[in-house]
């Protein structure tokens, strides 16, 4: 049966190399997965990740900013998490809605009903079956982040912005624990991997 599974967590909490350690647990455990990303994904949602992220881009509005997400996302369900998921295909989404709530909702102050509109038209009954945070203290997580060259427009928000966000997530994962993994990022790189292995082993039901 598909299996549609976001990978959440703040700038810097190793959401890249953890998503490699889970698509080979996947594909070793014979899963047919279609891996991906949000903002993108598709030929127009990646074009709308490059307006959103683009540092260059000042003065983008919130609500610009929130209906450029979920433009985004509507193309996203509609040319590949859908298909991929009614073909029976594992859909692995390098963050979804929980981001929206994250950073447009507590990080740009809108309200969880004003994003809950769009989820629900957007996205009818579409949730994830599992979403795996992956959570970092906000100053470890900058740490990592601002040992990289380029930053985007996200990345260069600031302090309170981020605890903001943190926050917004905690809370999520603690409203719907059923569906939440939280991983705790700030441990050493084998001990998270050891913490995805069990998650995914019980998801595979191994
Ligand atoms: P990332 O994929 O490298 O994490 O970059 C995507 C950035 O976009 C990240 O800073 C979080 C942000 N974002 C939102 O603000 N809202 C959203 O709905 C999504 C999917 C991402």
């Amino acid at each position: 049966m598909s299996q549609f599974i976001t990978i959440e967590g703040g700038e810097g909490a190793g959401k890249t190399t953890n998503i490699h350690f889970i698509v080979d647990y996947l594909q070793q455990a014979g899963k047919d997965l279609v891996i991906t990303r949000e903002p993108g994904g598709t030929e127009i949602g990646e074009r709308l990740r490059a307006l959103l992220l683009d540092p260059d881009n000042k003065i983008i509005d919130s609500r610009t900013e929130l209906l450029l997400m979920f433009a985004a996302r509507a193309q996203h369900i509609a040319e590949v998490i859908k298909p991929a998921l009614a073909q029976g295909k594992w859909v692995i989404c390098d963050r979804f809605t929980d981001a929206t709530y994250a950073y447009q909702g507590a990080g740009r102050k809108i309200s969880r009903a004003d994003i809950a509109i769009l989820e629900q038209w957007v996205q009818a009954d579409l949730r994830p079956d599992i979403t795996i945070l992956l959570d970092v203290p906000v100053d470890i997580g900058l740490q990592r982040v601002n040992l990289r060259a380029d930053q985007d427009r996200f990345e260069q928000e600031k302090l309170q912005f981020f605890d903001s966000v943190r926050e917004a997530y905690l809370s999520m994962a603690k409203a719907e624990p059923k569906r939440f993994r939280v991983i705790d990022a700030s441990k050493p790189l084998a001990e998270v991997q050891a913490s995805l292995q069990a998650v995914l082993a019980k998801v595979c039901g191994t």
